[in-house]
């Protein structure tokens, strides 16, 4: 078939990708020049897990072009992929997915299918078809469907190709055997319903992901002030098929581009339609305060940081991605600096991004063993594969006092009993051997 898809990032573009590895013609369509001259090249301008194969694979089936007057005119069926950021009153921000709609209404010269995959607030998709077909410019027939996306990033492919679900709100017949069609050649169970229900799907689904994270984190707090090891406790709940294993580790909160903006927003859409969802308040107060546990167990070892040298480990919100939004090291590093600590930070692939952030004012390593030298503190924000494999010792070889806060429990706690290592995690006890 026929696909553009608008928005080439963590979305867009693994959708756009995927969608022609299974033999469809897609145009991918992004307003940033810079993005599109890389992908032009068959250079992914995200970081994401076989993402540069697969697109390199399939470049006879890709396009990627910031025309989307062209891209728009003929396409079957158009994805919508670009950003639904968080304003400041918790709401979603839908301009960039109004200003695509505008876009469609004007260019398409055949009947489409318009498929939301952004994350977007219950009843959007009608009020999109709405606001297209007040605009069409030619005498075509274009309807609005939702097909909400649930990837991970870090396992963005995977989860696309081998989705657990496929759910597709539709208002018609004909829409539903279009999309049926362009997912013909995966293996995923499909979920056809209509437009509200699918755009509830994926609220109801991101906020309980978060809901699990808070309630173990709280967990967690409590494991550590009574004496029980975290741990255990999600491996003894994990068990039990009611509750499941996954997303039961502790931590320092959760980021991202997604859990943090969507908790907010269906929170929003909640108190505008006069109800409360206690629950999810209370999952986005825990993971604020969640944030800064780090840094309130370092006020154990030194009153203050000033003149401190901070080791940091791990930048990105989670390991796989370059991605940084929400990540808890961008609410810490601040507060360190403040305090006026001299940070030396590593991280894989997310040091570039930070750069733009914090361009002079840290210290970029190129090894865990540079970050480390020296340091008289280390905050470990991303639980890295590096970081997992390292060999403790040298924690203890390099920095200068060998206390280690680690916020996403790489390491077993027994690991460091007379090592001469102060390691301090979440939920768990802490060993100080110093
Ligand atoms: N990132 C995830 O893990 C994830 C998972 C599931 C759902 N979502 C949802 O998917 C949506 C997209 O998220 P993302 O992380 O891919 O966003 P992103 O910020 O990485 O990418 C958005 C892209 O859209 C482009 N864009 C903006 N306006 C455009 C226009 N008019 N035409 C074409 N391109 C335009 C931007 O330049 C950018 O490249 C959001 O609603 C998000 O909540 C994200």
């Amino acid at each position: 078939m026929k696909i553009a898809v608008a928005g080439t990032g963590y979305v867009g573009l693994v959708t756009g990708v995927c969608l022609a590895s299974k033999g469809h013609q897609v145009v991918c369509v992004d307003v940033d020049e810079e993005k599109v001259a890389l992908m032009k090249r068959g250079i992914s301008p995200i970081y994401e897990a076989g993402l540069d194969e697969l697109m390199k694979e399939n470049m006879e089936r890709l396009t990627f072009t910031t025309d989307y007057q062209t891209a728009y005119e003929t396409a079957e069926v158009i994805f919508i992929g670009v950003g639904t950021p968080e304003k400041k009153d918790g709401s979603a921000n839908l301009t960039y997915v109004y200003r695509v709609a505008k876009q469609i209404a004007e260019a398409a010269k055949r009947d489409c299918i318009v498929v939301i995959k952004s994350t977007v607030p219950i009843g959007t998709n009608e009020r999109i078809e709405a606001y297209i077909h007040a605009r069409i410019k030619h005498s075509v027939s274009i309807e609005v469907a939702s097909n909400p996306e649930f990837l991970a990033q870090g396992t963005a492919i995977h989860d696309t190709l081998h989705a657990a679900r496929i759910v597709l709100g539709v208002e018609s017949e004909k829409a539903g055997k279009i999309l049926k069609q362009v997912y013909a050649d995966f293996e995923s169970p499909i979920l056809l319903t209509n437009r509200k229900s699918a755009e509830m799907i994926k609220y109801a689904s991101n906020d309980f992901l978060a809901l699990k994270i808070s309630y173990i984190n709280e967990i967690a707090n409590l494991c550590e002030s009574i004496g029980a090891d975290v741990e255990a406790v999600s491996k003894g709940m994990g068990y039990d098929p009611r509750i499941g294993n996954r997303f039961l580790n502790p931590g320092i909160g959760y980021g991202g581009s997604c859990f943090p903006k969507d908790t907010k927003a269906l929170s929003w859409l909640a108190s505008f339609n006069d109800k409360e969802l206690k629950t999810i308040k209370a999952a986005i107060e825990v993971n604020e305060n969640q944030k800064f546990r780090l840094i309130k167990k370092a006020k154990k070892y030194y009153d203050d940081f000033d003149g401190l040298t901070v080791a940091v480990l791990g930048l990105t919100f989670k390991p796989g991605t370059d991605d940084l939004r929400e990540a808890p090291s961008l609410v810490n590093i601040p507060l360190l600096l403040e305090d006026g600590a001299k940070i030396k930070a590593w991280d894989p692939v997310g040091m570039e991004n930070f750069k733009k952030y914090f361009p002079d004012e840290l210290e970029y390593c190129d090894t865990i063993e540079t970050t480390l030298t020296g340091a008289d503190l280390c905050f470990i924000f991303t639980e890295w594969q590096q970081i997992l494999q390292m060999d403790i010792s040298a924690y203890k070889m390099l920095m200068k006092h060998a206390i280690v806060l680690d916020g996403r429990n790489c390491y077993p706690v027994e690991a460091f009993e007379g090592t001469g290592i102060v390691y301090d995690s979440i939920g768990r006890r802490c060993i100080n051997d110093a």
